[in-house]
């Protein structure tokens, strides 16, 4: 039986200074923070430290993708700061996943990413040299490829998280990011939801960033975003 959604937050900012004076600002709202590429290739390991001193969880974002070996070592490396969830590219392959897996400590959580939501079907058919009729299976596919090797979860578009959930079972995690509030604005985004759709849709956690780290009041944000979730219930 699957728990409650939770939300994590995106902090995408440049500064440590400027992260912080999110995690600051929403106090107790938020439990979780994820940390992207941004600010982990400007601060450093440090990025997590400090949020983690904040008693925050973290989710490290990092998409790794290269030889087993390199995959495992960096892993390690990652357990070892106390994060609670790593990405690495389903693509990697079986081995890959499976070195990350063996890399982590049973602390942390390995999620797969399948498709970049930034491809479409011509980008992908013309990446891997075949026809790709359908997005949404090739999801499936790695998604099953992952967890077969040993991931714990995949991020998904909810547009695809359905599928998956059908396709990997309960007790498989799936993070959901492309949130935004019902009648927002969709920014950069094309595969958005709201927070009632993610959560109806399978997602065990829904990343939300500007949606609620721009907006004017940042905890009154995220409190109704919580609320929208809890009206899918
Ligand atoms: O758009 P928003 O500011 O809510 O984005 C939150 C986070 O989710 C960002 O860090 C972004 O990189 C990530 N993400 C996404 N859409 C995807 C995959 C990841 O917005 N399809």
């Amino acid at each position: 039986m699957r728990g409650a959604s939770e939300v994590i937050i995106a902090l995408d900012t440049p500064s440590l200074e400027e992260a912080l004076g999110v995690i600051d600002v929403l106090g107790d709202e938020a439990r979780f923070y994820k940390v992207g590429l941004e600010l982990y290739t400007r601060v450093g390991p440090r990025a997590v430290a400090e949020v983690i001193a904040r008693k925050k969880r973290v989710f490290l974002d990092l998409k790794l993708h290269d030889i087993p070996n390199t995959v495992a070592r960096a892993a390690r490396a990652i357990s070892e700061l106390g994060v609670d969830l790593l990405t690495v590219h389903a693509a990697g392959g079986a081995k890959m996943i499976e070195a990350a897996r063996e890399g982590l400590d049973s602390g942390t959580g390995l999620l797969a990413v399948t498709v970049l939501t930034s491809m479409a079907a011509e980008d992908l058919g013309a990446t891997w040299g075949r026809q790709i009729e359908s997005i949404p299976e090739e999801v499936v596919r790695l998604a099953e490829l992952a967890r077969v090797s040993g991931a714990d979860g995949v991020v998904s578009a909810a547009s695809d998280a359905a599928q998956v959930r059908a396709g990997v079972g309960d007790e498989f995690l799936i993070v959901v990011p492309g949130i935004r509030p019902a009648g927002a604005d969709h920014q950069d985004q094309k595969r958005v939801a709201t927070p009632a759709h993610a959560v109806r849709a399978g997602a065990d956690y829904l990343v939300i960033g500007r949606a609620v780290t721009q907006a004017p009041d940042p905890a009154g944000a995220l409190r109704a975003m919580v609320a929208e979730m809890d009206l899918s219930l």
